[in-house]
């Protein structure tokens, strides 16, 4: 079943202050993405990946097109407050920059702890914290390490596996995960991927993996959409993609796929 089918989708922004220029970042594009799939969304920057997930996540309005969330159209159907928290709870966000998730006053446990007061308002501290040090492990991190910290004291790459932390806790239904390796190092890159499609293995979910790197999105994917100036050019199994492109573009970005991905064994 489709969780999520988007449907003639486009954005256009206005800028300028004498005279408008009109900026049309998504151009009608369709697809939808199933229980248990991954899929990646995969292009150059500026081709309109992130606007499309904004759209997806309700933070940004699309100028046409409908969005439909395990049924309900988000931006008509969701009208009460609950309504919308349980949509933000089922489709959750891991951004590019873990930075700006987190708020740097609160020590990361509090972060994780209000996660659990959104799903639970009873929940005890005790009960809590045994789930909050679960998570950590789940995402191969030492609660000794990361209790009692705050943002500035942790690193990147750790920021990031508390993100998903965040998710084994909230158990959404479809996470959309925007370049949520970029800024991190090579070699835990792979680590952040395995998570990913070990919450998706062990709870079902649908994963939206948003992305330049074609060759990252061929190993991990069930099928990949290829973006370019706001359109989906491009759409398949890894292999039909990769394997025999049929866009110029793809072809372009396959010529760019260093040899580094014949040892990709290794994550
Ligand atoms: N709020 C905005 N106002 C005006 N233009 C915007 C806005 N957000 C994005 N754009 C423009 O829309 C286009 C698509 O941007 P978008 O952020 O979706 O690209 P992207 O594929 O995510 O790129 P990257 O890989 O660099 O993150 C770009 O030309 C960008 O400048
Ligand atoms: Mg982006």
């Amino acid at each position: 079943m489709s969780r999520l089918i988007v449907k003639n989708l486009s954005k256009t922004f206005l800028l300028g202050f004498f005279s408008k220029r009109k900026v049309e970042a998504v151009k009608n594009i369709s697809f939808e993405v199933k229980e248990n799939e991954i899929v990646s969304l995969v292009g150059e920057s500026g081709s309109g990946k992130s606007t499309t997930a904004k759209m997806i996540l309700r933070l940004i309005a699309p100028t046409s097109g409908e969005i439909i969330f395990e049924g309900k159209d988000i931006w008509k159907d969701l009208n009460t407050k609950n309504e919308i928290i349980s949509f933000r709870k089922n489709l959750h966000a891991v951004f590019q920059d873990p930075f700006a998730s987190y708020n740097p006053f609160y020590p990361v446990e509090r972060t994780l702890w209000q996660v659990l007061k959104l799903l639970d308002k009873n929940i005890s501290k005790k009960e809590g914290l045994n789930l909050i040090k679960e998570s950590l492990f789940k995402v191969g991190l030492d609660p000794k390490d990361i209790l009692g910290k705050y943002p500035h004291q942790i690193s990147g790459g750790q920021k990031q596996r508390i993100m998903i932390a965040r998710c084994w806790l909230l158990k959404p239904s479809f996470i959309i995960a925007d370049e949520p390796t970029s800024m991190i190092d090579a070699s835990s890159r792979g680590g952040i991927i395995k998570l990913l499609t070990k919450l998706r293995d062990e709870q079902g979910t649908s994963i939206m993996f948003i992305t330049h790197d074609l060759g990252l999105a061929y190993y991990v994917s069930d099928r990949i959409f290829v973006m370019k100036n706001g359109e989906i050019v491009e759409q398949g199994t890894p292999d039909e993609v990769v394997l025999n492109p049929q866009h110029k573009y793809t072809k372009q970005l396959i010529e760019s796929i260093p040899k580094l991905y014949e040892k990709m064994e290794d994550i």
